[in-house]
């Protein structure tokens, strides 16, 4: 079982984990419009580190995750940053309603796999995006269960392409693309393995 209550504190003392955002947002930010006053929402925000790379492109960011510990750093560091377009909310879009709200983009990376019911949480995004709006996904390649070890059953062994395609689609989503935009390195059995990530960008409208 991941505890990302305990592991929010250490988080991004993993330079790793803080390239990996950096990475993925200098991926994801031309596969969105640029222009003022777009709205945002990061699902499986974590400590933010994603969306603090993105602020400037926003007026507004919602982050959304369901580890409070997570919750706790990021509402610590938006204040000691002093921007004021960040804003942490507790949801759960795998057994919640969605709010009322709408964004003009939703991005998220590396939660997916660890979201069981995966057509769920695509329709919830579909429903919360304005049309048009943008969708941007990064996450883990299909893996043989290595990544997070044989105990843990409870994630997804990554994603097969043209399953995450199809069922984004059934979602409602068009103009589905995906590239390689990172990897991440891993000893397993003392060897560094590399496990890729995907990053799938999707259109609403
Ligand atoms: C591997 S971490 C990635 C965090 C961050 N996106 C990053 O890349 O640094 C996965 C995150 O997804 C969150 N999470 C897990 N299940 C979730 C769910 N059902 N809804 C929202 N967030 C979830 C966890 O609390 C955790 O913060």
């Amino acid at each position: 079982m991941n505890d990302f209550n305990e592991r929010a504190k250490d988080w991004d003392s993993d330079p790793a984990k803080v390239e990996r955002a950096r990475i993925v947002a200098e991926a994801i930010r031309p596969a969105i419009p640029s222009r003022p006053g777009l709205s945002a929402l990061e699902y499986g925000c974590g400590t933010g580190l994603l969306s603090f790379a993105l602020q400037p492109n926003f007026a507004s960011i919602t982050l959304a995750d369901t580890s409070q510990g997570m919750l706790d750093v990021l509402s610590a560091k938006i204040k000691a940053a002093g921007v004021d377009n960040m804003h942490p909310l507790h949801l759960d879009l795998s057994t919640a309603p969605a709010p009322d709200s709408r964004y003009s983009v939703i991005y998220s990376l590396m939660t997916l796999h660890h979201i069981p019911d995966t057509d769920t949480v695509l329709r919830q995004f579909f429903a919360l995006l304005e049309t048009p709006g943008w969708l941007c996904i990064a996450d883990l390649e299909k893996e043989d269960g290595t990544f997070h070890g044989q105990h843990i059953t409870d994630v997804h062994r990554g994603f097969e392409r043209a399953d995450l395609q199809a069922r984004l689609e059934a979602a409602g989503f068009r103009d589905v693309h995906f590239s390689s935009v990172y990897a991440v390195k891993k000893l397993v059995n003392g060897i560094e393995t590399a496990f890729p990530l995907f990053l799938v960008t999707a259109q609403k409208g």
